[in-house]
């Protein structure tokens, strides 16, 4: 297949009007196409078609068993495709769309299985971007969109990324440019009594608790790791947004017997995943640098190639390796909009191992360590300080 991609001028959204109604003629004739929101590019079909929405399985090479996220352009367009719209939900809507959060409801009758995954619940979202808004508002059925990455890779962020994946597996791609927030949204499940945070993401929890008081946090958020455990946990099955390089997280350990912000995990795990580096997460102590240092140098003494991952206060510090940092770790939203692009850099580079520095998990820094940890199929070395 041929895939077809065009630039979107986003100074002159009006005149792209024409490229995004071509667009929208292809999703509602069935094909896919690939397009930016403000989180990470998307991969749509029509996702009231059934057979279009399962051709997305097909191009990501996904198991089709995971669902996907339906894309409206206007909260009024949320009505028809769901159950009911409880109150959490209501105040979640107003407070953060058009935004970087999805929500799951019980599904209507209108949307199939084959956009689910087979489940009787759906997972919405209305994104902020204006090219996404509008070819969705063109194309006048939800959009059915995962990420636009092969499954298994580091979600895309830049139309370069998608074309990398995607290219003649789909019939077209809208190049945005670079996207805003570089992690995907944030998922909460409403369907309960208490809003659950299924995926952290740019909508943070801070964010969501001041909206609507209590939200639980499901325990897949954290990870299965336990303090004591120091290397890899799970199996491969876990490792989602995974770099082709062995990837290892460096963290300081806490002191002993304190595990700040583990008052949101179930009894048992709470001793799951110190906090580790400073709450501010402004600084990196040395023993996490020196114990980077020595692990790039064994293994560069075994003839491996090794990425090293940290942030430009300490870019300088590491002496050997291929260094590259994810922006300033003063700044979370600089770490957030880098980091799939920095594992993806590593891919192309050919690494055999990635170190990384931790980064704090309160704010956006609880998306950038689950996406971490997860690329790290939760392998942490703890150090002393
Ligand atoms: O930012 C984003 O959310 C991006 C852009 C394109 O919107 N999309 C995205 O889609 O990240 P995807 O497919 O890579 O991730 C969607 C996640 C998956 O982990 C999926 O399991 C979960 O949402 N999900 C979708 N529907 C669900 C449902 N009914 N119940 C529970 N989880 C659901
Ligand atoms: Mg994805």
């Amino acid at each position: 297949m041929d895939t077809r991609i065009v630039v979107i001028d986003r100074e002159k959204l009006q005149t792209a009007d024409e490229l995004l109604m071509e667009a929208a003629r292809i999703l509602r004739g069935g094909g896919l196409v690939a397009f930016p929101t403000e989180t990470v590019y998307g991969l749509g079909a029509n996702g009231l078609d059934d057979a279009a929405a399962r051709k997305i399985y097909a191009a990501k090479g996904r198991p089709s068993d995971n669902p996907l996220i339906l894309h409206i352009s206007a909260a009024e367009e949320l009505a028809p495709l769901v159950r009911e719209v409880p109150e959490a939900a209501r105040k979640l809507m107003e407070a953060f769309w058009p935004g970087p959060l999805t929500m799951i409801f019980e599904k209507s009758g209108i949307v199939p299985y084959g956009t689910t995954g087979g489940l009787d619940t759906v997972a919405v979202r209305m994104p902020s971007d204006p090219v996404a808004g509008r070819m969705i508002a063109l194309a006048g059925v939800p959009v059915a969109a995962p990420s636009a990455n092969l499954s298994g890779r580091p979600s895309p962020t830049t139309a370069q990324h998608v074309i990398e994946d995607m290219s003649g597996r789909i019939e077209m791609i809208l190049d945005g440019g670079p996207v805003g927030i570089g992690v995907e949204s944030t998922i909460v499940d409403v369907t309960g009594p208490v809003p659950m945070l299924l995926r952290p993401g740019a909508v943070t929890m801070e964010m969501l608790r001041d909206t609507v008081g209590e939200v639980a946090v499901d325990p897949a958020v954290a990870g299965p790791v336990a303090a004591d455990v120091k290397p890899r946990a799970p199996g491969m099955k876990y490792r989602h947004y995974a770099p082709k390089a062995e990837l290892v997280l460096v963290e300081a350990a806490s002191p002993a017997g304190e595990n700040p912000g583990s008052g949101d995990r179930p009894a048992g795990t709470a001793a799951v995943l110190p906090c580790g580096v400073s709450a501010a997460g402004t600084a990196v102590s040395a023993a996490v640098i020196d114990t980077i240092n020595r692990l790039t140098g064994e293994r560069m003494a075994e003839g491996r190639r090794v990425g090293i991952l940290c942030t430009d206060e300490t870019k300088d510090r590491y002496p050997r390796g291929i260094v590259r940092s994810v922006g300033l770790r003063a700044s979370q939203e600089t770490v957030a909009h880098s980091l799939f692009a920095v594992l993806r850099e590593f891919d192309d580079l050919g690494v055999d191992y990635i170190y990384s520095e931790s980064f704090a998990r309160d704010h956006l820094g609880q998306a950038i360590m689950n996406r971490l940890t997860k690329a790290a199929g939760y392998h942490i070395i703890y150090c002393e300080n």
